[in-house]
Protein backbone atom coordinates (compact mmCIF):
# COMPACT_ATOMS: atom_id res chain seq x y z
CA UNK A 1 0.00 0.00 0.00
CA UNK A 2 2.55 2.12 1.50
CA UNK A 3 5.05 1.64 -1.86
CA UNK A 4 2.15 1.92 -4.04
CA UNK A 5 1.13 4.90 -3.47
CA UNK A 6 4.71 6.40 -3.60
CA UNK A 7 4.67 4.80 -7.17
CA UNK A 8 1.72 6.50 -8.02
CA UNK A 9 2.39 10.09 -6.90
CA UNK A 10 4.88 11.21 -9.23
CA UNK A 11 1.90 9.84 -11.40
CA UNK A 12 -0.81 11.92 -9.95
CA UNK A 13 1.55 15.64 -9.67
CA UNK A 14 2.60 15.08 -13.38
CA UNK A 15 -1.32 14.24 -14.16
CA UNK A 16 -2.37 17.65 -11.97
CA UNK A 17 0.38 19.43 -13.37
CA UNK A 18 -0.99 18.69 -16.81
CA UNK A 19 -4.76 19.35 -15.99
CA UNK A 20 -3.49 22.76 -14.88
CA UNK A 21 -1.59 23.23 -18.20
CA UNK A 22 -4.70 22.85 -20.37
CA UNK A 23 -6.93 25.32 -18.15
CA UNK A 24 -4.72 28.02 -19.22
CA UNK A 25 -6.42 29.72 -22.27
CA UNK A 26 -6.29 32.76 -24.30
CA UNK A 27 -7.66 34.52 -27.27
CA UNK A 28 -5.28 37.02 -28.94
CA UNK A 29 -6.26 39.46 -31.60
CA UNK A 30 -3.81 42.69 -32.54
CA UNK A 31 -4.31 46.08 -32.01
CA UNK A 32 -2.93 47.60 -35.49
CA UNK A 33 -2.43 50.73 -33.92
CA UNK A 34 -0.04 53.53 -35.67
CA UNK A 35 0.85 55.44 -32.45
CA UNK A 36 1.99 51.78 -31.14
CA UNK A 37 1.02 48.34 -31.76
CA UNK A 38 0.00 45.72 -29.28
CA UNK A 39 -1.35 42.47 -28.85
CA UNK A 40 -4.18 42.48 -26.71
CA UNK A 41 -4.87 38.97 -24.75
CA UNK A 42 -8.23 37.59 -23.23
CA UNK A 43 -8.31 34.94 -20.36
CA UNK A 44 -10.73 32.00 -21.25
CA UNK A 45 -12.24 30.42 -18.74
CA UNK A 46 -13.54 26.80 -19.04
CA UNK A 47 -16.72 27.71 -19.36
CA UNK A 48 -15.85 29.61 -22.84
CA UNK A 49 -16.42 33.01 -21.28
CA UNK A 50 -13.35 35.98 -22.02
CA UNK A 51 -11.99 38.03 -19.09
CA UNK A 52 -9.06 40.18 -18.64
CA UNK A 53 -7.59 41.75 -20.93
CA UNK A 54 -4.03 42.21 -20.97
CA UNK A 55 -2.02 44.92 -24.14
CA UNK A 56 1.37 43.59 -25.07
CA UNK A 57 3.79 45.51 -27.62
CA UNK A 58 4.72 44.05 -30.30
CA UNK A 59 7.79 46.46 -30.77
CA UNK A 60 6.27 47.97 -33.69
CA UNK A 61 3.69 50.42 -35.16
CA UNK A 62 0.34 49.91 -36.86
CA UNK A 63 -0.93 51.70 -40.34
CA UNK A 64 -4.48 51.81 -41.62
CA UNK A 65 -5.13 50.61 -45.56
CA UNK A 66 -7.24 53.70 -46.79
CA UNK A 67 -10.35 52.85 -48.60
CA UNK A 68 -11.27 53.13 -52.60
CA UNK A 69 -13.35 55.93 -53.55
CA UNK A 70 -13.17 58.08 -49.82
CA UNK A 71 -10.07 60.33 -51.65
CA UNK A 72 -7.46 59.18 -48.95
CA UNK A 73 -9.72 57.75 -45.72
CA UNK A 74 -8.90 55.05 -43.66
CA UNK A 75 -10.37 51.82 -43.24
CA UNK A 76 -13.06 53.94 -40.82
CA UNK A 77 -14.13 52.88 -37.16
CA UNK A 78 -17.29 50.03 -37.11
CA UNK A 79 -16.18 47.06 -39.29
CA UNK A 80 -12.77 48.15 -39.51
CA UNK A 81 -10.27 45.83 -41.45
CA UNK A 82 -7.31 48.27 -41.40
CA UNK A 83 -5.00 45.71 -42.84
CA UNK A 84 -7.56 43.72 -45.59
CA UNK A 85 -6.36 40.27 -44.36
CA UNK A 86 -7.39 37.14 -42.66
CA UNK A 87 -3.87 36.07 -40.05
CA UNK A 88 -2.63 39.05 -38.73
CA UNK A 89 -2.12 37.44 -35.66
CA UNK A 90 -1.18 33.85 -35.70
CA UNK A 91 -0.80 31.29 -32.97
CA UNK A 92 0.93 27.93 -33.08
CA UNK A 93 2.88 25.46 -30.18
CA UNK A 94 3.83 28.08 -27.86
CA UNK A 95 4.54 30.67 -30.82
CA UNK A 96 2.94 33.50 -31.78
CA UNK A 97 3.41 35.54 -34.84
CA UNK A 98 2.24 39.21 -35.73
CA UNK A 99 2.82 41.86 -38.18
CA UNK A 100 3.22 45.54 -38.11
CA UNK A 101 2.33 47.36 -41.14
CA UNK A 102 3.77 50.63 -40.41
CA UNK A 103 7.34 48.95 -39.03
CA UNK A 104 7.57 46.87 -42.06
CA UNK A 105 8.39 44.41 -39.73
CA UNK A 106 6.94 41.00 -38.49
CA UNK A 107 7.07 40.24 -33.90
CA UNK A 108 8.10 36.80 -32.79
CA UNK A 109 6.44 35.98 -29.22
CA UNK A 110 6.50 33.07 -27.29
CA UNK A 111 3.59 31.87 -24.99
CA UNK A 112 4.66 30.73 -21.61
CA UNK A 113 1.93 27.71 -20.87
CA UNK A 114 0.94 28.53 -17.40
CA UNK A 115 0.69 32.56 -18.36
CA UNK A 116 -0.80 32.49 -21.71
CA UNK A 117 -2.30 36.59 -21.23
CA UNK A 118 1.48 37.68 -21.20
CA UNK A 119 3.36 36.70 -24.38
CA UNK A 120 6.74 37.14 -24.78
CA UNK A 121 8.55 39.26 -27.41
CA UNK A 122 11.71 37.60 -28.50
CA UNK A 123 12.50 39.85 -31.76
CA UNK A 124 10.92 41.56 -34.09
CA UNK A 125 12.60 41.38 -37.92
CA UNK A 126 12.36 43.32 -41.31
CA UNK A 127 9.80 42.01 -44.23
CA UNK A 128 11.71 43.52 -46.91
CA UNK A 129 8.67 44.71 -48.36
CA UNK A 130 5.98 47.16 -47.29
CA UNK A 131 2.72 47.08 -45.19
CA UNK A 132 2.91 43.30 -43.56
CA UNK A 133 -0.32 42.00 -43.09
CA UNK A 134 -0.76 38.49 -42.74
CA UNK A 135 1.31 36.03 -41.23
CA UNK A 136 1.99 31.83 -41.72
CA UNK A 137 4.29 28.96 -40.15
CA UNK A 138 5.09 25.28 -40.64
CA UNK A 139 6.48 23.95 -37.52
CA UNK A 140 7.67 20.72 -39.29
CA UNK A 141 10.01 23.60 -41.88
CA UNK A 142 10.46 25.78 -38.54
CA UNK A 143 9.72 28.48 -41.28
CA UNK A 144 7.31 31.67 -40.75
CA UNK A 145 6.37 33.71 -43.75
CA UNK A 146 4.98 36.89 -44.29
CA UNK A 147 2.87 38.57 -46.89
CA UNK A 148 3.61 42.07 -47.70
CA UNK A 149 1.16 43.93 -49.46
CA UNK A 150 2.00 47.74 -49.99
CA UNK A 151 4.21 49.48 -52.76
CA UNK A 152 7.21 46.74 -52.13
CA UNK A 153 4.18 43.80 -52.07
CA UNK A 154 5.44 39.74 -52.07
CA UNK A 155 6.47 36.68 -49.53
CA UNK A 156 8.88 36.47 -46.98
CA UNK A 157 10.47 33.76 -45.26
CA UNK A 158 12.00 34.15 -41.85
CA UNK A 159 13.62 30.67 -39.92
CA UNK A 160 12.80 30.35 -36.24
CA UNK A 161 14.32 29.65 -33.25
CA UNK A 162 12.92 29.61 -29.89
CA UNK A 163 16.16 31.79 -28.48
CA UNK A 164 17.53 33.18 -31.35
CA UNK A 165 14.18 34.33 -32.91
CA UNK A 166 13.60 35.47 -36.33
CA UNK A 167 16.73 35.22 -38.79
CA UNK A 168 15.21 36.35 -42.61
CA UNK A 169 15.44 33.15 -45.14
CA UNK A 170 16.29 34.77 -48.82
CA UNK A 171 15.20 37.75 -50.16
CA UNK A 172 11.16 39.17 -51.34
CA UNK A 173 9.29 37.25 -53.66
CA UNK A 174 7.81 39.66 -55.57
CA UNK A 175 4.31 40.19 -56.50
CA UNK A 176 3.31 42.76 -59.08
CA UNK A 177 0.30 44.28 -57.04
CA UNK A 178 0.69 47.70 -58.43
CA UNK A 179 -0.42 49.10 -54.83
CA UNK A 180 0.47 51.60 -52.75
CA UNK A 181 1.98 51.96 -49.09
CA UNK A 182 -0.74 52.32 -47.49
CA UNK A 183 -2.21 50.15 -49.91
CA UNK A 184 -5.51 51.18 -51.37
CA UNK A 185 -8.80 48.94 -50.79
CA UNK A 186 -10.27 46.28 -50.07
CA UNK A 187 -9.97 45.47 -54.29
CA UNK A 188 -7.37 44.89 -55.49
CA UNK A 189 -4.83 44.25 -52.26
CA UNK A 190 -3.51 40.97 -50.65
CA UNK A 191 -5.16 38.79 -48.37
CA UNK A 192 -4.29 35.64 -46.93
CA UNK A 193 -1.24 33.44 -46.50
CA UNK A 194 -1.52 29.89 -45.23
CA UNK A 195 0.87 26.79 -45.64
CA UNK A 196 -1.54 23.56 -46.50
CA UNK A 197 -1.94 21.03 -43.62
CA UNK A 198 1.15 18.79 -44.71
CA UNK A 199 3.24 22.05 -44.76
CA UNK A 200 4.55 21.28 -48.68
CA UNK A 201 3.39 24.36 -49.88
CA UNK A 202 2.43 27.93 -49.34
CA UNK A 203 -0.48 29.79 -50.50
CA UNK A 204 -1.29 33.37 -50.49
CA UNK A 205 -4.98 35.22 -51.96
CA UNK A 206 -4.59 38.37 -53.87
CA UNK A 207 -7.99 40.30 -54.68
CA UNK A 208 -8.95 40.97 -58.00
CA UNK A 209 -10.47 44.47 -58.59
CA UNK A 210 -14.41 43.00 -60.44
CA UNK A 211 -15.13 42.07 -62.99
CA UNK A 212 -11.31 41.47 -62.95
CA UNK A 213 -10.49 38.30 -60.79
CA UNK A 214 -8.17 37.84 -58.16
CA UNK A 215 -5.32 35.07 -57.76
CA UNK A 216 -4.03 32.14 -56.01
CA UNK A 217 -0.23 32.30 -55.82
CA UNK A 218 1.51 28.47 -54.25
CA UNK A 219 4.98 28.29 -53.22
CA UNK A 220 6.06 25.00 -53.41
CA UNK A 221 8.27 23.69 -50.72
CA UNK A 222 11.20 22.12 -52.81
CA UNK A 223 14.43 20.77 -50.44
CA UNK A 224 12.82 22.01 -47.06
CA UNK A 225 12.74 25.54 -48.29
CA UNK A 226 10.02 27.74 -49.67
CA UNK A 227 10.57 28.13 -53.40
CA UNK A 228 11.26 31.34 -55.55
CA UNK A 229 8.59 30.33 -58.29
CA UNK A 230 4.78 30.13 -57.77
CA UNK A 231 2.16 28.73 -59.51
CA UNK A 232 -0.79 31.32 -60.31
CA UNK A 233 -4.25 30.66 -60.68
CA UNK A 234 -6.97 33.22 -61.44
CA UNK A 235 -10.23 30.82 -61.94
CA UNK A 236 -12.90 33.74 -63.28
CA UNK A 237 -15.45 33.45 -60.50
CA UNK A 238 -12.96 34.45 -57.63
CA UNK A 239 -13.04 38.22 -57.84
CA UNK A 240 -12.15 39.42 -54.57
CA UNK A 241 -10.81 36.29 -53.12
CA UNK A 242 -10.11 37.13 -49.20
CA UNK A 243 -8.95 34.51 -46.96
CA UNK A 244 -8.29 30.80 -47.39
CA UNK A 245 -9.09 28.03 -45.36
CA UNK A 246 -8.30 24.28 -46.01
CA UNK A 247 -11.06 22.02 -45.39
CA UNK A 248 -8.58 19.43 -43.52
CA UNK A 249 -7.02 17.86 -46.64
CA UNK A 250 -4.43 19.17 -49.23
CA UNK A 251 -6.81 19.08 -52.14
CA UNK A 252 -9.96 21.13 -50.71
CA UNK A 253 -9.91 24.87 -49.25
CA UNK A 254 -12.95 27.51 -49.04
CA UNK A 255 -12.03 31.11 -50.55
CA UNK A 256 -14.27 33.82 -49.22
CA UNK A 257 -15.39 36.35 -51.54
CA UNK A 258 -16.88 39.51 -50.44
CA UNK A 259 -18.59 39.83 -54.08
CA UNK A 260 -20.97 36.84 -53.79
CA UNK A 261 -20.07 34.87 -50.41
CA UNK A 262 -17.41 31.96 -50.76
CA UNK A 263 -16.27 29.44 -53.29
CA UNK A 264 -15.26 25.85 -52.61
CA UNK A 265 -12.24 24.66 -54.32
CA UNK A 266 -10.16 21.74 -55.45
CA UNK A 267 -6.06 21.94 -55.45
CA UNK A 268 -4.66 19.54 -58.06
CA UNK A 269 -1.13 17.57 -57.02
CA UNK A 270 0.77 20.43 -59.26
CA UNK A 271 -0.94 23.43 -57.13
CA UNK A 272 -3.53 24.54 -59.96
CA UNK A 273 -6.76 25.63 -58.38
CA UNK A 274 -10.36 25.27 -59.33
CA UNK A 275 -13.74 25.99 -58.20
CA UNK A 276 -16.10 23.09 -57.67
CA UNK A 277 -18.34 25.15 -55.96
CA UNK A 278 -19.41 28.80 -55.77
CA UNK A 279 -21.53 29.66 -52.28
CA UNK A 280 -23.63 32.38 -53.16
CA UNK A 281 -24.81 34.15 -49.93
CA UNK A 282 -28.10 36.33 -51.36
CA UNK A 283 -27.82 39.92 -49.64
CA UNK A 284 -24.67 39.53 -48.33
CA UNK A 285 -22.62 42.53 -48.01
CA UNK A 286 -18.43 41.81 -47.18
CA UNK A 287 -18.39 38.26 -46.82
CA UNK A 288 -13.94 38.28 -45.86
CA UNK A 289 -13.40 36.08 -42.58
CA UNK A 290 -14.32 32.09 -42.67
CA UNK A 291 -13.33 28.93 -40.34
CA UNK A 292 -13.44 25.37 -40.66
CA UNK A 293 -14.59 22.98 -37.95
CA UNK A 294 -13.77 19.58 -38.67
CA UNK A 295 -14.89 18.47 -35.00
CA UNK A 296 -18.45 20.42 -36.29
CA UNK A 297 -17.98 19.37 -39.67
CA UNK A 298 -19.03 22.49 -40.86
CA UNK A 299 -17.40 26.29 -42.30
CA UNK A 300 -18.91 29.68 -40.56
CA UNK A 301 -18.71 32.32 -43.40
CA UNK A 302 -18.31 35.90 -41.71
CA UNK A 303 -19.88 39.09 -42.98
CA UNK A 304 -18.63 42.67 -42.13
CA UNK A 305 -21.39 44.28 -43.32
CA UNK A 306 -23.85 42.14 -40.99
CA UNK A 307 -23.88 40.80 -38.04
CA UNK A 308 -24.62 37.17 -38.99
CA UNK A 309 -22.32 33.57 -39.05
CA UNK A 310 -23.34 31.85 -42.41
CA UNK A 311 -23.02 27.81 -41.72
CA UNK A 312 -21.79 25.73 -44.72
CA UNK A 313 -21.66 21.95 -45.30
CA UNK A 314 -18.13 21.48 -46.86
CA UNK A 315 -18.60 19.03 -48.87
CA UNK A 316 -21.61 20.49 -50.78
CA UNK A 317 -21.48 24.17 -50.50
CA UNK A 318 -24.80 23.84 -49.21
CA UNK A 319 -26.24 26.69 -46.85
CA UNK A 320 -26.88 24.79 -43.75
CA UNK A 321 -28.06 27.59 -41.65
CA UNK A 322 -27.54 31.14 -40.57
CA UNK A 323 -26.78 32.07 -36.80
CA UNK A 324 -28.21 36.13 -36.87
CA UNK A 325 -26.17 37.83 -34.18
CA UNK A 326 -27.28 41.07 -31.59
CA UNK A 327 -26.95 43.68 -34.35
CA UNK A 328 -25.62 46.25 -31.42
CA UNK A 329 -22.04 44.08 -32.41
CA UNK A 330 -22.05 45.09 -35.91
CA UNK A 331 -20.41 42.98 -38.67
CA UNK A 332 -18.85 39.92 -37.85
CA UNK A 333 -15.07 39.67 -39.04
CA UNK A 334 -11.45 37.52 -37.88
CA UNK A 335 -12.88 34.57 -35.35
CA UNK A 336 -11.71 31.27 -34.28
CA UNK A 337 -12.77 28.06 -33.05
CA UNK A 338 -11.57 26.19 -29.61
CA UNK A 339 -13.34 23.15 -28.35
CA UNK A 340 -17.21 23.94 -28.62
CA UNK A 341 -16.62 27.42 -29.10
CA UNK A 342 -16.26 29.96 -31.45
CA UNK A 343 -14.67 33.84 -30.37
CA UNK A 344 -15.39 35.95 -32.87
CA UNK A 345 -14.52 39.89 -33.28
CA UNK A 346 -17.50 42.41 -33.85
CA UNK A 347 -17.18 45.44 -36.35
CA UNK A 348 -17.79 47.58 -32.89
CA UNK A 349 -15.65 46.97 -30.02
CA UNK A 350 -16.84 43.60 -28.77
CA UNK A 351 -16.11 40.10 -28.92
CA UNK A 352 -18.56 37.48 -29.22
CA UNK A 353 -18.63 34.26 -27.90
CA UNK A 354 -20.79 31.29 -29.42
CA UNK A 355 -21.40 27.94 -28.47
CA UNK A 356 -21.48 25.72 -30.94
CA UNK A 357 -22.87 22.73 -28.78
CA UNK A 358 -25.43 20.49 -30.90
CA UNK A 359 -24.38 21.58 -34.20
CA UNK A 360 -23.89 18.64 -35.51
CA UNK A 361 -27.63 17.42 -34.37
CA UNK A 362 -28.68 20.36 -36.34
CA UNK A 363 -29.19 22.91 -33.45
CA UNK A 364 -28.08 26.74 -34.20
CA UNK A 365 -25.10 28.16 -32.25
CA UNK A 366 -25.96 30.55 -29.49
CA UNK A 367 -24.49 33.49 -28.43
CA UNK A 368 -23.03 32.92 -24.86
CA UNK A 369 -21.12 36.01 -24.06
CA UNK A 370 -20.35 39.63 -25.88
CA UNK A 371 -17.63 40.84 -23.84
CA UNK A 372 -17.23 44.49 -24.62
CA UNK A 373 -13.68 45.70 -25.48
CA UNK A 374 -14.36 50.06 -24.91
CA UNK A 375 -12.07 49.97 -22.76
CA UNK A 376 -9.38 49.75 -24.69
CA UNK A 377 -9.99 52.73 -26.31
CA UNK A 378 -10.55 52.76 -30.27
CA UNK A 379 -11.98 49.51 -31.96
CA UNK A 380 -10.15 50.50 -35.63
CA UNK A 381 -7.38 48.92 -35.56
CA UNK A 382 -8.01 45.88 -33.86
CA UNK A 383 -7.99 43.16 -36.45
CA UNK A 384 -7.16 38.84 -36.44
CA UNK A 385 -8.34 36.19 -33.94
CA UNK A 386 -6.06 33.58 -32.79
CA UNK A 387 -6.06 31.04 -29.79
CA UNK A 388 -3.91 29.65 -27.11
CA UNK A 389 -3.75 26.26 -27.20
CA UNK A 390 -3.58 26.10 -30.98
CA UNK A 391 -5.69 23.23 -32.64
C1 LIG B 1 -8.63 64.82 -51.96
O1 LIG B 1 -7.77 65.12 -50.88
C2 LIG B 1 -6.81 66.10 -51.19
C3 LIG B 1 -5.81 66.19 -50.02
O2 LIG B 1 -6.51 66.17 -48.78
C4 LIG B 1 -7.50 67.44 -51.51
O3 LIG B 1 -6.54 68.41 -51.85
C5 LIG B 1 -8.45 67.20 -52.68
O4 LIG B 1 -9.20 68.38 -52.93
C6 LIG B 1 -9.41 66.06 -52.41
N1 LIG B 1 -10.20 65.76 -53.60
C7 LIG B 1 -11.51 65.58 -53.57
C8 LIG B 1 -12.16 65.27 -54.89
O5 LIG B 1 -12.18 65.67 -52.55
C1 LIG C 1 -28.95 38.09 -41.97
O1 LIG C 1 -29.72 36.99 -41.51
C2 LIG C 1 -31.10 37.29 -41.41
C3 LIG C 1 -31.76 36.08 -40.77
O2 LIG C 1 -31.53 34.91 -41.50
C4 LIG C 1 -31.63 37.60 -42.81
O3 LIG C 1 -33.01 37.94 -42.72
C5 LIG C 1 -30.84 38.76 -43.39
O4 LIG C 1 -31.25 38.97 -44.73
C6 LIG C 1 -29.36 38.47 -43.37
N1 LIG C 1 -28.64 39.63 -43.84
C7 LIG C 1 -27.61 39.59 -44.69
C8 LIG C 1 -27.00 40.89 -45.07
O5 LIG C 1 -27.20 38.53 -45.15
Amino acid sequence: MHALSLLLAPVLVSAAAICSRDTSRAAYFLDNNPAGASIISLQIAEDGTLSNPVRTSTGGIGLFGLTAGTNGTAAAAGGADTLFTQDSVLVDGDYLFTVNAGSNTISFFTIDSGDPSHPKLINTAPTLGEFPSSVSYSSKLKTACVINGGSVAGVTCFSVDHAKGLSPQGGLRPIALGQTTPPVGPPGTASDIVFNPSETALFVSIKGAPPTPGSIYVYPVINGAVSTTPVVSKPATLLVDFSLNFLGTDSRAVITDPAYGASLVDISSTYTVTVSKQIVVTGEKAICWATFSSRFNSIALLDAGAPNVTLVDPASGAITGVVALDPAGSGVLDSKLDRTFMYILRGAPFVTVLSDLGLTHGKTPTELQSFDLSSLGSRQGFQGMSIYPSS
